[in-house]
């Protein structure tokens, strides 16, 4: 079983740097630790979906949990899944683009084609916010 969380996140105004910076340490850390997803930011909030081991990741949401860098964390999904969505992404940042009218068409074609419905409503929708 594989355990995978969804949460929001607030975070105002980090530079592309400072995102690089914690793209880094998920490429550095997730492989080894067989933990995979994605990670979208808009400039203020970020929505991030992991996946993983049971502990580890419980292990691993209660330190990005108390990350200074971005606060306000709400999960909004939890569950034990049979299969991941990302198997082949350490953290994929999916790039948010300022056109509102392309966002959802870049989304539909970035997102895994089985990613479960709900969570692809959540990521549109928040996708679209701002
Ligand atoms: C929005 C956000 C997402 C993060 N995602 C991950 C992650 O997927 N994997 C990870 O190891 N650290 C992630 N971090 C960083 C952790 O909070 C923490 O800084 C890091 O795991 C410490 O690793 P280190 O001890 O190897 O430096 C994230 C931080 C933020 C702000």
């Amino acid at each position: 079983m594989i355990k995978q969380y969804v949460y929001i996140s607030t975070a105002v105004g980090l530079s592309r740097e400072e995102v690089n910076a914690i793209l880094e340490t998920c490429a550095r850390n997730n492989a080894e630790q067989d933990v995979t997803g994605l990670l979208l930011y808009n400039g203020r909030n970020f929505l991030q979906l992991l996946e993983g081991q049971g502990e580890r990741l419980d292990r691993l949401m209660s330190v990005i949990e108390t990350d200074k860098r971005h606060s306000g964390v709400l999960v909004m999904h939890k569950d034990d899944v049979e299969q991941r969505v990302c198997p082949d992404w350490a953290m994929k940042l999916i790039a948010i683009s300022e056109a509102i009218e392309v966002r959802q068409q870049r989304l539909e074609e970035e997102l895994p084609a089985t990613i479960d419905p709900a969570i692809r409503k959540l990521v549109l929708n928040f996708a679209m916010l701002n």
